[in-house]
């Protein structure tokens, strides 16, 4: 008789995380077969990175993780690796069609300025002419409806794709749209990976230059699913310049190198203060810090934003600065971030 059974496995195959991740290697689908023969097991994994460590990783974890079974004998675990990018119908990311790039705006600790960022260089590409969308992938605490106001409910095409409402000439997606108040105890474990999919795939985006995804804070299972969904062509990292904010940065950028995603740079966000009444500029959460942090991580320091009360007023009533307030300096800011994803970016 078998000493343990298929749920026994899988149950201490939870305990294995994706490398810098969350997300358990169970529940996101990598194990395709157990096979148990008397004290013997077998594990058959799927996985879509072309890094070599994240693989021998998981399958020095699953290995270890196996032999807390009980009365287990040996353990092996195969790994089948298929390349990430993968063409239509298989898994692993994917472009989307018509988007030439698609772009996250992350960061590692919440309230940083994300959604601002994503929102001001959405308009700042679309004033420089580009064909620009912008999906709110923060399903707990969507900020793009709000940020550029309106309350339209988007409907769906013939083929039952939802459209994206159309603000200030960009297609925008979120939660914010969907539901009057969005709870979060009503997304749970796989449906936010199901949301988080339905909202890239399943929305009629059209021929866009740029898809821009404002990302909830931190590394959970909205930013897996998204690197294991859509073809990244690269990440924007948020952060102010205080060290909580650096620290959690750095973790964030870990995890899209280890997942292979380019990191297009970062942006330092609510710099300095410059006092309206007589120019004297504050480094309230301190100076210096997004530029240190850009050369230890080896990428481009974007852009710096100061902190601008015409950049929070703008935000909470759906006037974003890069449209409406083009004379402020964070405005000047998010276009020059904006050229500079352009360039390296092109379409
Ligand atoms: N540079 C700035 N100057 C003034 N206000 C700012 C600035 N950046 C962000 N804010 C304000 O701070 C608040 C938080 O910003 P935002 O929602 O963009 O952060 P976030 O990183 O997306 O947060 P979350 O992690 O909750 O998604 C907002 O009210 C926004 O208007
Ligand atoms: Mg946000």
């Amino acid at each position: 008789m078998e000493k343990f059974s298929q749920d026994d496995v899988l149950a201490v195959l939870k305990n294995v995380k994706y490398p810098g991740f969350s997300q358990d290697i169970v529940s996101f689908g990598l194990i395709k077969g157990v096979v148990i023969e008397g004290a013997e097991v077998e594990v058959q994994l799927i996985l879509s990175t072309n890094e070599p460590k994240v693989a021998a990783e998981i399958r020095d974890r699953s290995v270890e993780a196996l032999r807390t079974l009980k009365g287990i004998s040996d353990a092996r675990v195969k790994i089948d690796i298929q390349a990430p990018a993968a063409p239509a119908g298989a898994t692993g990311p994917q472009k989307l069609d018509g988007v030439k790039h698609i772009i996250a705006v992350a960061s590692g600790k919440g309230g940083v300025g994300k959604s601002t960022v994503a929102t001001n260089l959405a308009v700042s590409l679309q004033r420089a002419g580009a064909r620009v969308g912008l999906c709110d992938c923060d399903l707990y605490g969507p900020s793009i409806a709000l940020m550029f106001g309106g309350n339209d409910r988007p409907m769906a095409d013939d083929d039952n794709n939802i459209i994206p409402i159309q603000r200030l000439g960009i297609q925008l997606m979120s939660m914010g749209y969907l539901v009057e108040d969005a709870s979060p105890a009503v997304l749970r474990g796989p449906m936010v990976t199901r949301y988080t999919q339905q909202f890239l795939k399943q929305v009629a985006w059209g021929d866009l230059d740029y898809l821009i995804l404002d990302l909830p804070p931190g590394t959970g299972d909205i930013q897996l699913t998204i690197v294991q969904t859509v073809a990244l062509s690269g990440v924007v990292i948020v952060t102010t310049p205080q060290e909580v904010a650096l620290i959690d940065a750095r973790k964030a950028s870990t995890m899209f190198q280890k997942t292979n995603v380019p990191i297009l740079g970062l942006v330092e966000n609510m710099s300095y203060f410059l006092c309206p009444s007589d120019g004297v500029r504050y480094d309230i959460f301190g100076s210096g810090g997004g530029a240190r942090e850009a050369k230890r991580l080896g990428v481009e320091l974007l852009g710096e934003i100061p902190i601008e009360i015409a950049l929070r007023e703008g935000g909470d009533v759906g006037r974003p600065v890069a449209g409406f307030a083009p004379e402020t300096v964070s405005a000047a800011a998010f276009e020059a971030i904006a050229s500079r994803i352009q360039k390296t970016l092109p379409v």
